[in-house]
């Protein structure tokens, strides 16, 4: 994987049909597009279960669907355009075959509420994340002719109790979401608006879906939440807590041979405790995503990310001091508010200092309705946001390729999740430092199989091994 820019990042990539498992024997068809982070994806899971329950199974050709649904992020104005392109070519598919219901759910059906439906008129069907349980009823009312919109957000909401139907089928990774919403408010972010306040789920309805996924034959599951570090859960009936590094703990005790990742991690939340429980369990991968968004502390204040870069450095001394072959990547935001070149001078320092083997850059986007967008001037110019992000970029580039060519002449444990994309005589994995690694094929592997692999040589997003027997 090559370091991410605005445009092709975890929030603008799309899950489409040809990713997409078929489901056949079901009266109706429904097809999804899934845009924006990994929340979104299970999301999309999540209400396929929904769907499947009112006997619509899902496609891959947009023609034959008679629901099409796009899953949506608002995160960037960017990731909002790519989808507003997409439904004005639902809407001349619609023209064809006026009976195909068009629904958009997620970030920005949220965000946008009855825009979309009632004066823009290219839907008919807006969920909000934690209204799907209504989709099944909406279909039928817009399929009357009538609206189908439910916007609430929920202070319960988790679908603890919903099996997601797995979409991407490689049977080998699974994500479970462990909480939803956020509670932190950072002043560039829309997320708190369109996903509401932060809930945890219960643990043990945590575990069996881990404990399932397991018996199904995964090898690897991703916990995820806006912020995973404030997971907490009370048992009602035994007053029994447990925290995330608990959770993680209990999780990665279901068996050795299940590997545990976890996104995405808060600086201010991290805890010695999380970082103690990956050096402990093997199966525990050793990895931290962990979002910086800027290297100066002035900035980070005006972004209410309640860290100091101080703050955040202690936080990478102690993981690095803890795990020293520790896998870590970022999210960092350039020309935010007031960013000036000094601040900007301290973000590379920080990435210097840090060394991450990937990272998220994105150009500062002002969202509707954030604290920023109400108290502080998006005044850094366009050129300038630009050419700053060109120089975080090339700098990840080059500390990406320096992460990847030390592990030339080592081994690592990787599990084959499917075929390389550029040769069908390679497969590819992930070691427990998430950086994908390509071997060619031999014996009678296959994905779901854990093989060693020597590492021989790299790039900067991949590293390229054989297979030791
Ligand atoms: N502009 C640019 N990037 C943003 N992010 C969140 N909001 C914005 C915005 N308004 C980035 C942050 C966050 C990641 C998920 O997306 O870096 O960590
Ligand atoms: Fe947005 Fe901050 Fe919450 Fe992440 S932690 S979702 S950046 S408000």
């Amino acid at each position: 994987m090559l370091n991410k820019t605005i445009d092709e990042t975890k929030q603008g990539t799309c899950l489409t049909a040809d990713t997409i498992v078929l489901q056949t024997g079901y009266p109706q068809k429904f097809y999804i597009e899934s845009y924006g982070c990994s929340m979104n994806f299970n999301d999309s899971e999540i209400v396929a279960s929904i769907l499947n329950k009112a006997n619509f199974g899902v496609t891959k050709e947009l023609e034959e669907a008679d629901l099409i649904l796009l899953n949506t992020c608002s995160i960037r104005e960017k990731a909002e355009q790519t989808i507003r392109k997409r439904l004005t070519e639902f809407r001349k598919l619609k023209m064809r075959k006026p009976s195909t219901l068009v629904g958009i759910l997620g970030c920005m059906a949220e965000r946008m509420k009855t825009t979309l439906l009632e004066e823009e008129k290219l839907v008919d069907i807006v969920v909000g994340p934690d209204a799907y349980r209504s989709l099944p009823m909406l279909v039928k009312q817009a399929g009357h002719g009538q609206k189908g919109i439910n916007v609430l957000l929920s202070r319960e909401e988790t679908y603890s109790d919903i099996a997601p139907v797995r979409l991407d089928n490689t049977g080998v990774s699974a994500y479970i979401s462990i909480m939803r919403g956020c509670n932190n408010m950072c002043s560039f972010c829309v997320v708190p608006f369109t996903r509401g306040r932060e809930r945890c789920r219960h643990f043990q309805s945590i575990m069996h879906e881990a404990e399932q996924l397991f018996q199904q034959g995964y090898k690897e599951v991703t916990l995820l939440g806006q912020n995973v570090d404030s997971y907490h859960y009370t048992d009602e009936a035994t007053q029994e807590t447990i925290n995330f590094a608990q959770l993680l703990v209990k999780v990665a005790m279901i068996s050795p041979l299940l590997r545990v990742r976890f996104s995405t991690s808060h600086p201010k939340d991290i805890t010695n405790e999380v970082i103690q429980a990956i050096q402990q369990y093997d199966n525990i991968c050793s990895y931290i995503h962990l979002p910086l968004q800027s290297g100066s502390t002035r900035i980070l204040e005006k972004m209410n990310r309640t860290y100091s870069w101080e703050w955040y450095k202690e936080r990478v001394d102690t993981i690095k001091a803890l795990i020293p072959d520790c896998g870590l990547s970022a999210d960092i935001i350039t020309g935010f508010c007031s960013e000036t070149e000094e601040d900007h001078q301290a973000t590379l320092v920080a990435m210097r200092y840090c060394a991450y083997d990937m990272s998220y850059m994105f150009a500062y986007s002002e969202r509707p309705g954030t604290y920023a967008q109400k108290k502080f001037a998006d005044d850094v110019p366009d050129t300038v946001k630009k050419r700053r992000l060109q120089e975080i970029i090339e700098l990840q580039n080059q500390l990406s390729l320096e992460s990847y060519s030390k592990d030339i002449g080592k081994t690592f444990s990787v599990l084959i999740d499917g075929e390389s994309k550029r040769s069908v005589a390679d497969w590819k994995g992930r070691n427990s430092q998430n950086k994908t690694i390509v071997f060619p094929k031999k014996n009678n592997y296959k994905p779901g199989d854990f093989v060693n692999v020597l590492i021989h040589d790299c790039t900067q997003g991949t590293l390229l091994g054989t297979v030791q027997d």
